[in-house]
């Protein structure tokens, strides 16, 4: 495993660099409303690490992912399995909020998905959930399993074992708190699949 200054100091060059970022499409969208980018939270040394989208508005005001409505599902669901934000660390797949909330473009995939790259392997986790359909795409491509991928209502849930640069990772995909907030048998379905997830860690 990897120094702990050595994480940091990676870490924090990745932060440098996404703040650099001046060619992003996402760029002046950020600098006009004052928004920070989120490059993520938590332990550098944790076994999981949480993939979601892309920064929503309080997000990116306050630079912490998922401190709005739907952090406040993630933190219910870490919590039930005896888990806290202290133990994981929590990204996303794009580090700078999209206008409107809307999907990120193809292109800011792209652009974004080679910083989250280092992330992982900087962390090294032997577990990655992932929050959400494009964070599923990107790392069950990533991470060659292609193959696997069907509808998140048919595969959420399910530990996927793949080699990845650091060695053998189980990828989850889980479905985006976000779709819990109003549809009550997505949040059953989170539950289960976090109890699932408890077993892996
Ligand atoms: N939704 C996400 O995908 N990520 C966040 O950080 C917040 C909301």
């Amino acid at each position: 495993m990897k120094k702990a200054n050595l994480k940091s100091e990676e870490m924090k060059a990745v932060r440098d660099d996404i703040l650099a970022l001046t060619n992003s499409p996402l760029y002046d969208f950020r600098v006009e409303n004052g928004y920070f980018p989120v490059v993520g939270e938590g332990n550098l040394d944790a076994h999981i690490v949480f993939v979601g989208e892309a920064p929503g508005k309080n997000e990116a005001e306050k630079d912490r992912p998922f401190c709005g409505a739907s952090g406040r599902i993630l933190d219910e669901l870490l919590a039930s399995i005896g888990m806290d934000r202290a133990k994981v660390y929590i990204t996303n797949l794009v580090k700078d909020r999209p206008p409107e909330n809307r999907d990120p473009s193809r292109d800011e995939i792209a652009l974004y998905a080679p910083f989250l790259d280092r992330q992982i392997a900087i962390i090294e986790p032997r577990i990655i959930a992932t929050l959400g359909r494009h964070p599923m795409k990107y790392i069950f491509e990533r991470f060659g399993l292609s193959s696997k991928l069907k509808p998140i209502s048919q595969i959420h849930g399910k530990g996927f074992k793949a080699t990845g640069p650091h060695g053998e990772v189980t990828i989850i995909a889980l479905y985006h708190p976000a779709a819990a907030l109003y549809n009550g048998s997505i949040k059953k379905d989170l539950v289960k699949d976090f109890k699932i997830l408890k077993k892996y860690v």
